[in-house]
């Protein structure tokens, strides 16, 4: 597949990735044969969490792709650590250090390529965090660290602090998500989405050199459901059957594809557990939509030009 450069880290890394959060939906034989697939197809580098699926998600992984070492040289593993059930969010030094004890014991590895910061933690110290992530480099149970769902303002305060430079921002970003570049057209306007409710995060990242990770893609709402065939959004699915005709290939394939148009390089990630869509998703590498039919999906989803 198509490689991006990842961040600051040195690393090429596919241009899609591959979600894990639902990997518990399928049994052992199904998670086998997505997980080859995806090696298959050239999408090695696998997002995860230490609370999908409480654990498990990681675990199903770890038995689905055989680990070995032989394996885990050929992949990409990112975890997420923050995410406290029971509390809210929590960035101590001493979580941020069990969990990854955890994500490793359960991916059955001795380190992790990326490790975000999976959502804000309103007591964050950043100086723990900026010691946690010494200890965890120094041990070389993480090689590369970022962030998810995290404002710049958070960002430069961790930045004070830790040495690190952060690779990756996870972040909901989809057609019908598109806050983050609605905001950017209707500068100082007085509708509703000249609203900057993320501090302008998508130029931040491009500055920083912060590869942005676009998850759920096919996702309107918070996970209210698929917009590809959802009679709330006519307009959009016909441009995007008009031109997955055009390129002779699949809705999912345009939609990813509108992503990837972005020049930021951002690295969606997809959370389809079904064969046919993951490959659909790999395919959207291949293909360049052009700045007509960019738009034009843009505003096919509801979005206007000022
Ligand atoms: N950082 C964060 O806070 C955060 C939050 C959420 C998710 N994530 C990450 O992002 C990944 C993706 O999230 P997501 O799973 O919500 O993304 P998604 O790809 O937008 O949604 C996947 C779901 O939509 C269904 N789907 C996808 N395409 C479809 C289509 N063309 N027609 C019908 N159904 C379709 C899939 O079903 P099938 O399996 O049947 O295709 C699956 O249930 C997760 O795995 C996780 O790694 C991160």
């Amino acid at each position: 597949m198509r490689t991006i450069k990842l961040g600051e880290s040195g690393l090429n890394v596919p241009a899609v990735a591959v979600g894990c959060m639902r990997i518990n939906g399928l049994d052992a034989a199904g998670a086998e044969r997505f997980v080859q697939t995806a090696i298959d197809e050239g999408a090695v580098f696998f997002d995860h969490a230490d609370i999908y699926g409480g654990g498990t998600c990681e675990e199903i992984f770890a038995k689905a792709v055989h680990m070995t070492p032989s394996v885990r040289e050929k992949l990409f593993l990112q975890s997420k650590c923050g995410i406290r059930p029971g509390v809210a969010f929590d960035f101590s030094r001493e979580h941020i250090l069990n969990s990854v004890d955890g994500s490793l014991k359960r991916l059955n590895t001795d380190y992790l390529d990326v490790l975000l910061l999976h959502r804000p933690d309103l007591l964050v110290e950043p100086e723990e965090v900026a010691e946690a992530f010494d200890t965890l480099q120094q041990s070389g149970k993480v090689r590369h660290f970022g962030v998810s769902n995290q404002h710049p303002m958070l960002i430069q305060l961790l930045k004070k602090y830790v040495k690190q430079p952060f690779v990756a921002n996870q972040l909901q970003l989809s057609i019908t998500n598109a806050t983050m570049l609605s905001q950017t057209l209707h500068v100082n306007m007085l509708d509703d989405a000249a609203l900057s409710r993320d501090g302008n995060v998508l130029d931040y990242c491009r500055l920083n050199n912060i590869t942005i990770q676009p998850w759920s893609p096919f996702q309107y709402g918070f996970f209210e459901g698929v917009f590809l065939g959802s009679e709330k959004y006519p307009e959009l699915n016909a441009k995007i059957d008009e031109l997955a005709e055009k390129y002779g290939v699949s809705n999912t394939t345009i939609a990813m594809a509108w992503l990837l148009r972005h020049p930021a390089n951002m690295q969606p990630v997809t959370g389809t557990m079904n064969i046919q869509r993951l490959k659909d998703c790999v395919k959207a590498a291949e293909i360049r939509i052009t700045r007509e039919e960019w738009y034009a999906i843009y505003l096919a989803a509801g979005n206007d030009l000022p």
